[in-house]
């Protein structure tokens, strides 16, 4: 295990069946239909490769990106767009794949800018969910797994852009960021 990870939430174990179960659960929801499944960058990009592999409705790909964090483990709460779409999203069916659902800021700025641009539907499927810490009325169709209010990397997460590498999701160290936290204050 990594020195700087404290416990290990989700191991490879865990995250193959959880990819398993949401895809069963989209492959019967969306049968018949076609779903324009779009990335949230970068953190998504493990969990959305694992997923995608086991779905079997017909699909295409799009990324977004937002940035709202920096080296930090508290979000900002400015949403910044940037990296755009490059498909048009009029009519469509859009499935949304993050990494964690937190404070609900970036999800529900990405929501709704899905819906000005004219998708049919947009709904969200989640790796993470933190919902003692949520501050906007947003929820996920699909989630992995429901965690307490830990700062986790791996899978994708990162903190201060390192970590994605590890293969299992887990709780980091608060020695890691407590400094870097309290230079920001
Ligand atoms: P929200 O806007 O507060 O919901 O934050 C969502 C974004 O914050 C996620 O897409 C993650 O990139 C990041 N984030 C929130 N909690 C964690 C965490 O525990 N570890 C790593 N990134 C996190
Ligand atoms: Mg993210």
């Amino acid at each position: 295990m990594n020195k700087d990870i404290s416990e290990i939430l989700l191991d490879e174990n865990r995250l193959e069946q959880i990819t398993v179960d949401i895809s069963e659960q989209i492959n019967s929801d969306y049968k018949g239909k076609s779903i324009l499944i779009v990335g949230v960058l970068k953190g998504s990009f493990i969990f959305l490769a694992d997923l995608m592999k086991k779905i079997t409705a017909d699909c295409t790909l799009d990324f977004i990106a937002v940035s709202s964090y920096g080296a930090s483990t508290e979000s900002s709460g400015h949403i910044r767009l940037t990296k755009d779409f490059s498909e048009d999203l009029t009519d469509r069916h859009v499935l949304i794949v993050e990494d964690i659902l937190d404070t609900g800021n970036t999800l529900s700025y990405v929501k709704e800018y899905i819906f000005r641009k004219g998708a049919a539907s947009v709904k969200i499927c989640t790796l993470l969910d933190k919902p003692s810490r949520r501050t906007k009325p947003i929820y996920a169709d699909y989630a992995g797994a429901v965690i307490e209010d830990f700062f986790v990397v791996g899978y994708g997460l990162d903190y201060d852009e390192r970590y994605r590498n590890l293969p299992y999701v887990g709780i980091l160290k608060e020695e890691v960021y407590q400094n870097q936290n309290k230079t920001k204050e």
